[in-house]
């Protein structure tokens, strides 16, 4: 991504001290999203993404990759798969559980989503330990699929998530724009 739609992206993100709790800077992309020139950049680049690597279906990881992975999918021509918190979906679903700061966290995928030959992008909107995005790319291989990659807007680089992620991706790329 050049430098000028990249400062766009980064002028619609904002930062949030103290949220949800003290230390914490979340970072809200609501303004993003109110932004159709914004959301229309980080849309297309991320369609882009999912094309360079030749991905056949899109995951998006509740709830705000739900938000940038519809559009994408539908940009990309792609099928969009949910991948939702435990407890969500009415069919037959595989679960993954995952570490969380403190205790254990659980997503799940319809299982009939997911066949030997596709070639599953991930998406979502923030890259923080890589808890979340690592237990969708082991969900996706037991469902017989293969990872094409990850794409997200932001990846918050101090809490090391790449080098976590990096030895379930076996080469996979992890994108961050
Ligand atoms: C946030 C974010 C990612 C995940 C990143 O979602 O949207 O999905 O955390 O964190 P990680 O890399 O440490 O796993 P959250 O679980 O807050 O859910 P939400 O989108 O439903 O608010």
């Amino acid at each position: 991504m050049t430098a000028a739609p990249r400062e766009l992206l980064l002028s619609r993100i904002r930062d949030v001290p103290d949220y949800p709790k003290p230390g914490v800077v979340f970072k809200d992309i609501t303004p993003l999203l109110a932004d159709p020139e914004a959301f229309g950049v980080l849309t297309d680049a991320l369609a882009r993404l999912c094309a360079a690597q030749g991905a056949t279906k899109i995951v998006g990881l509740e709830a705000r990759g739900f938000i940038l992975g519809a559009p994408v999918a539908i940009r990309a021509g792609l099928g969009f798969i949910p991948v939702r918190k435990a407890g969500k979906l009415p069919g037959a679903t595989l679960s993954q559980a995952y570490e969380l700061e403190y205790g254990t966290a659980e997503i799940e995928v319809h299982a009939e989503d997911l066949a030997p030959g596709d070639r599953v992008m991930v998406i979502d909107d923030v890259l923080a330990t890589g808890g979340t995005a690592g237990a969708a790319v082991e969900l996706i291989r037991r469902g017989g699929a293969d990872v094409a990659g990850i794409a997200v807007l932001m990846e918050l680089g101090f809490l090391g998530g790449r080098a976590r992620l990096e030895p379930a991706l076996r080469g996979a790329p992890l994108e961050a724009l």
